[in-house]
Order: structure tokens, then sequence, then C-alpha cells
């Protein structure tokens, strides 16, 4: 059966992003992301895809637009959340956000995979709110990155048993 994971990593204010762009440079965050992507499908917005600027390599990737126009030879274009999703029924879709796409999919998620920068940081992108009665953490242990001095801490999100 299909899992969807929201992939993302937001400071304590949950800003995700400025300028379409990240808000910092964690390279063990990197590493971490692309080991729990690889060889899965990943999903997001049109905006995100730009900022990332090309496919992301041995991953089959699908982009969200509302422009039917808006094509590129290696990704799967849809113009719907839901069109996506039932057309990549037998995948786990990872999602990569940016903002627009977490919010429409947190409530479709089954977990999540979330980065959390300590800090306040000054976005114009953020990460909608986690309800903790549904989600229930699993937090690893608490690191820093060494040229940034930025502390971070990668924690599993998971539902809940009802
Ligand atoms: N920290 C993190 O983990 C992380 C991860 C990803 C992104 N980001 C940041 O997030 C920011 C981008 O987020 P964003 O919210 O501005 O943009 P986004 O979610 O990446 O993309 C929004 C675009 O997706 C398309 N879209 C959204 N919902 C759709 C739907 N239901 N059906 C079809 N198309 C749909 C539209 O594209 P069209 O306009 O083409 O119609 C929309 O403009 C950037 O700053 C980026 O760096 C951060």
């Amino acid at each position: 059966m299909k899992e969807i994971v929201l992939v993302a990593a937001l400071s304590e204010n949950h800003a995700i992003g400025k300028d379409n762009q990240l808000l910092w440079h964690l390279p063990e965050d990197l590493k971490r992301f692309r080991a729990m992507t690889l060889g899965h499908t990943v999903v997001m917005g049109r905006k995100t895809f730009d900022s990332i600027g090309k496919p992301l390599p041995k991953r089959k990737n699908v982009v969200l637009t509302r422009n039917t126009n808006w094509s590129h030879p290696e990704v799967s274009v849809y113009n719907d959340m839901e069109k996506a999703i039932a057309g990549c029924a037998e995948e786990t879709l990872m999602i990569l956000g940016g903002a627009e796409i977490y919010g429409q999919s947190m409530l479709l998620a089954d977990r999540l995979e979330l980065t959390h920068v300590h800090g306040h940081f000054e976005g114009d992108a953020f990460f909608p709110p986690i309800d903790e009665n549904i989600w229930e953490a699993e937090h690893g242990e608490r690191k820093t990155d060494a040229a940034s001095g930025i502390s971070y801490t990668f924690s599993r999100w998971l539902r809940k048993q009802p």
C-alpha cells in the first residue's frame, strides 16, 4: 500500500523558505534528504521545482502546476493534487513542498520526516501547524552544523493510534 510522507526542514516559527530559496545550508540534512528520497517518487510544487532548478536524479519527479502548458521531459506533470496521488497509487510518495503543497497534503500524510531547525528565521513560506492531538514525534538527537553553527533535530512524526 502506498504511503504519503512529507519531508521538510522548518524553523521554530515554521519558516521553510524566503524568495523561493531555502533559509540555511545544512549538508547533513541534504544527505539525509537524499538517502530518504532515492528511488522514490518525489512530489513538489512548480515553485519548489524552479528553486531546485532541475529534476532530482534517481527519483521519479512529479511537479504540480495549474499551468496546463507547463512540461519538462523528465517530469510527470499534474494539474491537480488528487489526480497526482491517484496517478501514483502504487508508489511511496515523498512530498517535498513547498508551503502550498505541504498545506494541501498534511491531512493526507501518513508520516512526517522533519528537520526541526532551532531558532527563528524570517521567511515568506511556512510549514503548516502540526496538531499534536493527531501527530506524535520521535525526536532524534540535537546536532549542530559546524560551518554555520545552526542546530537542528531530525524528527519522525507518526499519526497517533485512535
Ligand atoms: N525547507 C524545506 O524543507 C523546503 C522544501 C520545499 C520548498 N521550500 C521552500 O518553499 C518555498 C516555495 O513554496 P511555495 O508555497 O511558494 O510554492 P510551492 O508549494 O513549491 O509551489 C506552488 C505552486 O504549485 C502549484 N500548485 C499548488 N497547488 C496545486 C494544485 N492543487 N494543483 C496544481 N498545481 C498546484 C502552483 O503552480 P503554478 O503557479 O505553476 O500553477 C503553485 O504556484 C521556497 O522558498 C522553497 O525554497 C522549503
